[in-house]
Formats: structure tokens, C-alpha cells, sequence
């Protein structure tokens, strides 16, 4: 008997949902509750899918480039951009009346060679700065927010405040978060400027202590004038790790919110870490929006991809051929709620 249920958990009420109705989107009914939503989306797969178009389309009211803004993407070497993926994705997205969200400037990774070989912290300045006038510029009006810096806080790395021991920091201290701040800022003026992080989500010591040196950098940050807006949340959650969600990041939210910060729910999947059913990951995925949406109101919500690859196990909301999954269903029946918490 048990089995039978199961099965049809798992496998006849999932292929149903794929032939359900769904006249009413997920953007559509976040944005009658004031919440901007939609996914992180790559180039080829807009390109080339005309299934992954039509749900972007008509699910989304915000969309992320994946990886086409990362610094080695669009300025693979010194002097030379190459702007024809990101271009795309932004036509797409302003031709639909889509937002758009910046990802990334400044982070630890995807630096090129070029870069990491400057010695001279004048000329890295240099660089940063012309870097952000030509990528942020040529979006200028069309990019709603960036991420001018992601995951900045380490304290694994022992740096004072906690900060990352990222090339960035070696070549110019803290000060480079108010560089790119600034120059942000002077290049386009009404862009939200967000600070994009990992690891705060949880009711735990070590997410604890990552938060605290967060909110003690924002409120450096804004002490020395540097044009912060907003604070990116990457939820990158597991079936493990989503027992440890629960009030702290309620409180975190608030604290951001008192700061004067836009909240966004940036890069939100769920990995499945100990083989639990399709059933309990979307309800991990509705465990954590009660959470951030209920009575905080993050801005936007943001999945980080569309299609759940097959060999994946981290689980989105359709599956590898564009069918809705359960976690669909969960993630849209979660939003209507939003106000009654209010
Ligand atoms: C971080 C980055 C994302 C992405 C993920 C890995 O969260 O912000 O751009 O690279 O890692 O999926």
C-alpha cells in the first residue's frame, strides 16, 4: 500500500502537473504581491530552445545571465569585450519587457590571466574602473542591478573582518569594494548596486558569524559613503541544510531591510544531498520562500537555472525537457500567500 503512494507521489502526480493548466505564471502572480521573479538563464539554451524561451517569456519578470557577465566572458583579454552573448540575452530580455540583473563584477573567480598578472595596485584600479564603464555602460538603462561584488566575506581565509583573501584584496584591501561601488555608481546612476553572498542562510555558528561580518562591512561601507542598494541572498540550498533554515535569516532580512537595502533571493535551488522523494524537495522549496517571503518581503526571487539537468542533483522547477515539476507547483502556490503574513 505504502508503495502505491509513493509511486503515485513520485510519478503519476508529477506527469499530471505536466498536462495541468497553468494560465496563471509564477511571475505573473509574484508580481500582483510586489515581487519581481524569474531565473538565471544561459545563452545557448535562449538561443537555440524554443520551449526555454516560452517559459522565460511567460514566467519571468527578471532574468540573470549565468555566467555571460563574469569578467572572463565578456573581457577575455586586456582591451578586447566580447559582448555578443550578453547582448542577446538583453535584447531578449528588454524586447519582452523582462528585467535584467548584472552578474558579476568583482569576484574571486573567473579573473583572466591578464589581470592576475598586474602587479601595480594604480593600474589595477585603472583596469577596474574601465572595465565597469565599458560593461556597466553599454547596459546603462537596460541592467536594473549588479552585483558589483560576490562573496567577499571568507573568514575561513583569518583576514581581518573577515574578508575573503581574494586577488582583489591582496592587490588593494578593502577599499576595492568602494572602488567598484563608486565607479558603478558614476557610470550608471540608477542601477541597483547589490552585494551577492553565499552561506547566510542558516540557523548555525558558522552562518551566524558570516552574517554578522556582513552587516559589520555593509555598515562600513555606507559610514564611508559608498553607493551600496542591495544585498543578493545566492540560496544555494541542500535537503540537509534546509533543517538549519529558519528564524536567523528571518532576522538577517530584517536587518537588511533596516539598512535601507533591496532584497533579492539571487541564485535559490536545492540540491537533493541524502536521496530524499521529489516530494520533500519541493518542500524544501516551500519551507524557504515561507521564510523569505513571509512577513520581510524580499524584492525578487530568482531560480538559478530553468531545466533540471538529467544528471543533476540539484533540482530546479521543469525538467530537462521543459516540463513543469513538482517544485513548480510548490514554488507558485507559495507566492498568493505572501500578503496574508503581512
Ligand atoms: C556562485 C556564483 C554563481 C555560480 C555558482 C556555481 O554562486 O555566484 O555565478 O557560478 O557559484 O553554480
Amino acid at each position: 500500500m505504502k508503495k502505491t503512494i509513493l509511486f503515485f507521489i513520485n510519478f503519476i502526480l508529477p506527469i499530471s502537473f505536466c498536462f495541468a493548466d497553468d494560465s496563471n505564471s509564477i511571475g505573473v502572480i509574484a508580481k500582483s504581491e510586489g515581487i519581481n521573479f524569474g531565473f538565471a538563464v544561459n545563452y545557448n539554451s535562449l538561443k537555440n530552445d524554443r520551449k526555454y524561451q516560452d517559459i522565460i517569456k511567460k514566467q519571468a519578470t527578471i532574468i540573470v545571465p549565468t555566467n555571460e557577465l563574469k569578467w572572463s566572458n565578456i573581457h577575455p583579454q586586456k582591451n578586447i569585450y566580447d559582448f555578443s552573448k550578453s547582448d542577446y540575452i538583453i535584447d531578449f530580455a528588454v524586447k519582452n519587457n523582462i528585467k535584467v540583473r548584472g552578474h558579476t563584477i568583482l569576484w574571486h573567480a573567473r579573473i583572466p590571466n591578464y589581470i592576475t598578472d598586474i602587479t601595480n595596485p594604480n593600474e589595477l584600479k585603472i583596469q577596474i574602473n574601465e572595465h565597469i564603464k565599458n560593461v556597466i555602460g553599454r547596459y546603462k538603462g537596460k541592467i536594473e542591478s549588479w552585483d558589483v561584488v560576490n562573496e567577499v566575506i571568507n573568514p575561513p581565509d583569518k583576514q581581518p573582518n573577515g574578508l575573503r583573501n581574494s586577488y582583489w584584496y591582496k592587490m588593494l584591501g578593502e577599499e576595492y569594494i568602494d572602488i567598484a561601488f563608486k565607479q558603478a555608481h558614476k557610470t550608471d546612476p540608477r542601477a541597483i548596486l547589490f552585494y551577492n553572498e553565499w552561506g547566510v542562510e542558516f540557523d548555525t555558528n558558522w552562518s551566524e558569524d558570516k552574517r554578522n561580518k556582513v552587516i559589520a562591512l555593509i555598515k562600513r561601507l555606507k559610514a564611508r559613503g559608498v553607493p551600496i542598494t542591495g544585498f543578493g541572498i545566492q540560496s544555494h540550498i541542500s535537503s540537509n541544510n534546509i533543517n538549519f533554515v529558519n528564524s536567523k535569516l528571518d532576522n538577517f532580512i530584517d536587518n537588511l531591510k533596516e539598512l535601507g537595502l533591496k532584497v533579492y533571493i539571487t541564485e535559490l535551488d536545492i540540491k537533493n544531498s541524502n536521496n530524499i522523494s521529489n516530494t520533500d524537495i519541493s518542500l524544501a522549496y516551500k519551507k524557504y520562500l515561507n521564510i523569505v517571503l513571509k512577513k520581510n518581503k524580499v524584492d525578487a526571487v530568482l531560480i538559478w537555472g530553468v531545466y533540471t539537468k538529467r544528471k543533476s542533483d540539484t533540482y530546479v522547477l521543469f525538467d530537462d525537457s521543459g516540463n513543469y515539476n513538482l517544485n513548480y507547483f510548490e514554488v507558485k502556490n507559495t507566492f498568493p500567500y505572501v500578503n496574508k503574513y503581512n
